[in-house]
């Protein structure tokens, strides 16, 4: 490989961020360009993230087209058949371009290529590299691998790997808003989910690292940074180095980064309903810029299926949870994931999601039909008896749910003022700005006369409201 020769100074500019802007079109700075395409959740996007800054770092200039691509990565998912499937549509896609440019190589990163591991290179012929989550510093070895003509697997998953030295580079950002990994892996074995599988064990990365990523995020002018991990509340740092030192909790973690600045929001996801803690609620209920939302995946609203996927809280825990919150955070925005269909799902079962849905007067909600995943507990212990056509009626029952109780909750919020950040111009309209509440509701309102750009927070007035979005004037700056 070619790498262009990069000075010290540079590389130290790149691990500590944007020096260059990553879609730098000068052809004299990189030799050859990367394309990174990311599927799933929020983690294969911080990860896609923390690739770019390794192939940086070895010369490799990013690029949004795929035509001028020396190297195409796609980072997958595999929660679902379905986010397999659109990623198995995409690599046809890229074999038709690579049969037009044969020396780019194709590279699979993330759970797919976890799950798949070498299989992938028997199904699909035309991946060059199949790269596992915990893998990517050796990406560059890989890579040279694979310019020589072999084919270049490394799928290990470590228990101690958490890239905390790597300073990711920020590839669709809007500059005001960035994601922070703070744990990799999960310990929870809900017995439905292959994550446990795709990404391994748990683990937390050095507190002080993340800090000194939101501290170099806000002062480059970023107003708002997302906490990020599978299971948030099971965050646990202990120092290696300093095995005296008391641990570091999720909450205590919280206020490191609340304390970084007042104008830095703090957000994070996800919470699980059995490790949210008391001290992590009151430690959002003291600081202002710690936002007033909580992500509580619930599943199923029937004790007896929440025991089946090994979710371990009850209905009556749950609700107690969401009690809970209610009383500390009066003010928070609730939002939740629902699986319907699951194994021996009954209509009984099915009705008390409905029911605790209901109950818990969510903001908005993520709603899947039930997906075998092979290898999971689920798939070895449990038939997937739920015929397609029941989990489907029993998903639209839920969205349509959802769609009322989110009109509901928007319908409560006309009238009151909220302080939002403004993200950018509304799509549809450029003299409107969009940006969203601490309770992570997006509001659309006309910029009238008022001086602000993104990134700028300011009191709207929510004057009416949609099922999705609440509407609004900005009433102070
Ligand atoms: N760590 C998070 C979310 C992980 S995946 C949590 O614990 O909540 C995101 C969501 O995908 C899950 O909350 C679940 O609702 C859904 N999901 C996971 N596996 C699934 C499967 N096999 N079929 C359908 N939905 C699934
Ligand atoms: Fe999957 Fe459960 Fe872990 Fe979430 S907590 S990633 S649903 S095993
Ligand atoms: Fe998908 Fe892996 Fe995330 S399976 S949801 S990309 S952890």
């Amino acid at each position: 490989m070619e790498a262009l020769e990069l000075t010290d100074k540079k590389i130290d500019e790149v691990r500590q961020g944007e020096a260059f802007s990553p879609f730098d079109n000068d052809p004299n700075k990189y030799s050859k360009k990367f394309y990174i395409e990311s599927y799933g959740c929020a983690m294969n996007f911080s990860d896609s993230e923390i690739v770019a800054s390794i192939l940086q770092g070895e010369g490799f200039g990013a690029t949004r087209n795929t035509e001028e691509a020396d190297l195409i990565f796609i980072n997958t998912c595999s929660i679902r058949e379905k986010a397999e499937q659109t990623v198995r549509k995409r690599l046809t896609e890229f074999r038709k371009m690579k049969k037009e440019k044969p020396g780019m190589l194709v590279g699979v990163l993330g759970c797919m290529a976890e799950r798949l591991k070498s299989k992938f290179l028997e199904e699909e012929k035309l991946v060059d590299l199949v790269i596992g989550p915990d893998a990517y510093r050796t990406l560059p070895g890989l890579i040279t691998e694979a310019e020589t003509g072999q084919k270049g697997v490394n799928v290990l998953l470590s228990r101690e790997e958490t890239y905390s030295d790597i300073a990711p580079v920020r590839l669709n950002s809007n500059g005001i808003s960035a994601f922070i990994s703070i744990m990799r892996g999960c310990n929870n074995m809900c017995s439905f989910c292959v994550v446990p599988f795709t990404r391994g064990r748990e683990r937390s990365r050095d507190a002080h690292s993340i800090v000194n990523e939101a501290r170099d995020l806000f002062e480059r002018g970023y107003k708002e940074v997302t906490l990020l991990g599978q299971n948030v509340d099971s965050y646990y740092f202990t120092d290696s180095n300093h095995p005296m030192d008391k641990a570091i909790t999720f909450a205590q973690l919280l206020e490191m980064v609340a304390l970084v600045d007042p104008s830095l929001r703090v957000r994070f996801s996800t919470s699980h309903p059995k490790d949210i803690t008391e001290d992590v609620l009151i430690t959002i209920s003291k600081y202002e810029n710690i936002c007033n939302y909580i992500h509580l995946p619930l599943q199923s609203g029937s004790s007896r299926v929440l025991q089946l996927m090994n979710r371990t809280y009850t209905r009556d825990w749950y609700k107690a949870k969401i009690d809970q919150i209610r009383k500390i955070l009066p003010e928070c925005g609730i939002s939740s994931d629902i699986i319907t269909g699951f194994c021996t799902e009954t209509e009984e079962d099915h009705q008390d999601t409905l029911s605790l849905m209901e109950y818990s007067e969510y903001d908005m909600s993520y709603m899947f039909f039930y997906s075998e995943r092979p290898g999971t507990l689920a798939a070895r212990r449990y038939e997937d008896d739920i015929p397609e056509e029941t989990k489907k009626r029993r998903l639209a029952e839920v969205v349509a749910l959802q769609n009322r109780l989110s009109h509901e909750s928007n319908k409560k919020d006309v009238g009151k003022s909220y302080k939002v950040l403004i993200e950018g111009e509304s799509k549809k309209n450029d003299q409107e700005w969009k940006g969203r509440s601490s309770q992570n509701k997006t509001i659309v309102f006309p910029k009238a006369d008022f001086d602000v750009q993104a990134g700028d927070y300011v009191m709207v007035k929510v004057t009416s409201c949609t099922q999705a979005t609440l509407l609004g004037e900005i009433e102070s700056i």
